[in-house]
């Protein structure tokens, strides 16, 4: 055993922060007989310094500035778990691998903005920054895919990256409420924030889709490329029909290499109840990889909260304990190659669409025509009740088509004023 300790600094204690000293305190002595020393928190960091934490912060070094901690000689490692893709928590990291510390963060907004920079500062630093908090919280898809998966080619990879989404819709089918009280319900328990936009419009899944994608593929991440459309749209009707269908609704990130490029996207999609994916429930995220050789491999566990996140980022101190150092996006900056970009127009699938319509004579002539005249061929056709006064939803799936054609087709129907609402479409995923 070593009699160096590894000094840790962390900034924040929150969710997050206040976890990872819980683990480094509560596991001590398996995580030292693991990295031939003792690791040990020795300088702190968070805004309020009077705040009650529900842990004794008394032994450590407390700092108001975490600019500050940055630069304190006594720190090996620093923890960002501040939060926010900009400001402070990029200042931080930057000033800490200026100063010669490795870096960890759960920050997959920064990460996906300004990884590629952070990554070329710790390289000339030779310093590492890990990153395994930063996508779905407690699987180690980072570890996976940079060890397990070390040897294969990655062709495609996707899955359900936020808990939020995952509860919001999985609440929905279980209980037949619609989205905002359900968004109310996740607010009111913590799976979501006061603010939830990054979720549920898909921001967040987006983030930790492109950090997956660089990764994977060995391309510099490029988060402005990937297609987002959020859950907010999603009513109980479409959950039922989808189940009516065979399908459940998930909001997955998917990347893919295709023939023209990497196609990145994130939108809610109905996958078939037979798959394992359509399965995963509640605030649970998995991950799915399809590489040469090894085929499909899926990973499974909590994404988010305090003990799933902390658990990562002990994970990446424990690698950096060991000297196990590595490159953010594994390829040094240097090789990861520039992404060539597969556009959303280029997406090909098939879709599922729902039309409120007066239950009319020549209705659905005329959905019909407007789907004929512009090339989508339909699959199957199903219609819920019958009256003359009220609205009632005819569903359609379509065989493979591409959206701008579906588009065109939607707002011929919509002109037309057959139907009383904007017609709703969703992309079937058949794996
Ligand atoms: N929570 C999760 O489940 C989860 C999962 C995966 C990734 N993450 C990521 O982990 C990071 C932290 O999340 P969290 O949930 O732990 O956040 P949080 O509970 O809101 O905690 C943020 C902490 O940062 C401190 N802070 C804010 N501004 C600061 C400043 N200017 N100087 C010093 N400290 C400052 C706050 O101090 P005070 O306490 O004094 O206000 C607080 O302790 C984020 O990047 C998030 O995206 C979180």
């Amino acid at each position: 055993m070593s009699n160096t300790p590894l000094k840790i600094g962390i900034a924040g204690l929150g969710t997050v922060g206040i976890g990872v000293i819980k683990i480094l305190s509560e596991q001590s002595s398996i995580i030292s007989a693991r990295c031939g020393r003792e690791v040990n928190v020795v300088a702190i960091s968070a805004q309020d310094h009077t705040k009650e934490r529900g842990f004794d912060l008394s032994n450590y070094v407390w700092h108001s500035d975490p600019l500050a901690m940055a630069t304190n000689e006594n720190i090996d490692v620093v923890v960002e778990v501040i939060g926010g893709s900009s400001g402070v928590a990029k200042d931080f990291i930057e000033i800490a691998i200026k100063n010669q510390k490795h870096v960890v963060t759960a920050n997959k907004a920064l990460i996906a903005g300004a990884g590629l920079d952070l990554a070329r500062s710790a390289e000339l630093a030779g310093k590492t920054i890990g990153i395994e908090a930063a996508v779905a919280g407690g699987i180690p898809i980072v570890k996976a895919i940079r060890e397990g998966l070390s040897g294969i080619g990655i062709h495609q990879l996707f899955g359900i990256l936020n808990g939020t989404c995952n509860y919001i819709l999985s609440e929905m089918r279980e209980t037949g409420r619609d989205f905002d009280e359900v968004l109310r319900e996740a607010q009111d328990l913590g799976y979501a924030e006061a603010d939830p936009t990054f979720d549920i419009d898909g921001i967040d899944t987006a983030h930790k889709l492109a950090i997956l994608s660089s990764i994977a593929f060995g391309c510099e991440i490029n988060f402005e490329s990937v297609h987002v459309e959020g859950i907010r749209h999603i009513s109980p009707l479409d959950i039922q029909f989808a189940k009516d269908l065979g399908y459940r609704i998930k909001l997955l990130g998917m990347a893919k290499k295709t023939k023209i490029g990497i196609q990145q996207r994130v939108h809610p999609c109905m996958v078939p109840i037979s798959t394992p994916i359509a399965h995963v429930e509640g605030v649970y995220n998995a991950v799915v990889t399809e590489g040469s050789f090894v085929g499909q491999t899926m990973y499974e566990g909590r994404g988010a909260g305090e003990g799933p996140t902390a658990t990562a980022i002990v994970a990446d101190i424990i690698d950096i304990a060991l000297a196990r150092n590595t490159n953010l996006f594994l390829l040094p900056t240097d090789k990861l190659e520039k992404m060539h970009v597969a556009p959303m127009s280029s997406y090909r699938g098939s879709y599922y669409a729902r039309f409120m319509v007066i239950d009319k004579t020549g209705v659905f002539a005329t959905i019909a025509n407007a789907l004929n005249d512009n090339g989508v061929s339909m699959e199957s056709v199903l219609q819920r009740g019958r009256s003359e006064s009220e609205a009632v939803p005819v569903v359609l799936t379509t065989h493979e088509t591409d959206e701008a054609s579906l588009i065109r087709a939607l707002e011929a129907i919509e002109r037309s004023k057959v139907v009383v609402e904007p017609p709703r479409f969703i992309k079937i995923e058949s794996f």
